[in-house]
């Protein structure tokens, strides 16, 4: 049995839909490595694994471990194992990261962590992350700089232990000496569970174990392969989805229209 199945998912925001019918069967263990041009809607398919409330699924299912968790809310997802690394992670200002952590850490249990243990678990973390550990007592993400946001989302990663974590550029904004950090904590992880990485770049795949390589465009997984369409979207863009697939990427309209800045621009070229 798959540990993720997705059903004929159609997903809108503000009431658009970004995701139109999308199928995805994920087997435990195994890396997925998720690619797409720029807003077909691969954060749109993370959130809406996790339950974020803002993406609002019209049509289809999700089940985990054989549960439908089509309507579950993050907690409980979050419960039955399921992490976000986000592409964004928010600051929180006012929130101890020590205390949140702890926090997150007590809500997935029936008992508190007891306080020896929660501190050697944080250590472990902090000292694999490569984040000082001073860093545990700053506010959750205020003021971190954009790489330590994303270390920072690993590390959560290691404290609550998930059964499948989603990456969303985890890669984006991290150093070159960060990514090789990374990528180590993840691949020592990767026996132990499932992943479905958002990369725009190779770089952090060549360093991982990749089961599976899905390409999503327009609200859907367009291609689904090996390492060798990374090689291919890498070396050539996503042209060749057109040219061989016939994969037209539909652009965003908004972007189409013809903005005031764009007319009084022109106006003052013209008088050039
Ligand atoms: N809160 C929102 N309000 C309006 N539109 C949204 C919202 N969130 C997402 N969208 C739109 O949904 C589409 C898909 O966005 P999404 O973030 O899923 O793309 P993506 O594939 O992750 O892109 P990228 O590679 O740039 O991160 C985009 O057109 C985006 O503008
Ligand atoms: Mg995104």
């Amino acid at each position: 049995m798959p540990t993720l199945e997705i059903r004929n998912l159609h997903v809108s925001v503000e009431d658009k839909e970004i995701l139109k019918g999308l199928d995805l069967k994920m087997d435990s263990l195994k890396t997925i490595a998720l690619l797409g041009p720029n807003g077909n809607g691969k954060s749109t398919l993370l959130q809406t694994i996790m339950g974020n409330p803002n993406y609002k699924i019209t049509e289809g299912q999700i089940f985990y471990d054989g549960k439908d968790i089509t309507n579950l809310e993050v907690d409980e997802r979050s419960k039955l194992g399921i992490f976000l690394g986000m592409q964004y992670p928010s600051e929180v200002p006012g929130v101890n990261n020590a205390d949140f952590l702890k926090a997150c850490l007590n809500a997935h249990r029936e008992k508190p962590v007891p306080l020896f243990e929660f501190y050697k678990l944080l250590d472990n973390a902090y000292k694999r992350t490569g984040i000082p550990f001073e860093m545990s007592n700053r506010n959750l993400n205020e003021g971190f700089s954009g790489g330590e946001k994303k270390k920072n989302e690993i590390l959560q990663m290691l404290v609550l232990n998930p059964s499948l974590v989603m990456l969303d550029e985890i890669d984006s904004g991290l150093d070159v000496d960060a990514i090789q950090v990374v990528a180590k904590v993840l691949k020592e992880e990767q026996e132990k569970r499932g992943f479905l990485i958002v990369s725009h770049y190779a770089r952090l795949y060549e360093l991982l174990k990749v089961d599976r390589a899905l390409i999503l465009v327009n609200g859907k997984i367009v291609a689904d392969g090996g390492r060798e369409l990374i090689k291919k979207i890498d070396k050539e863009g996503y042209e060749w989805l057109r040219k061989s697939l016939g994969i037209e990427i539909e652009k965003e309209t908004n972007m189409n229209q013809v903005s005031i800045g764009t007319c009084a621009t022109k106006e003052m070229l013209k008088g050039k």
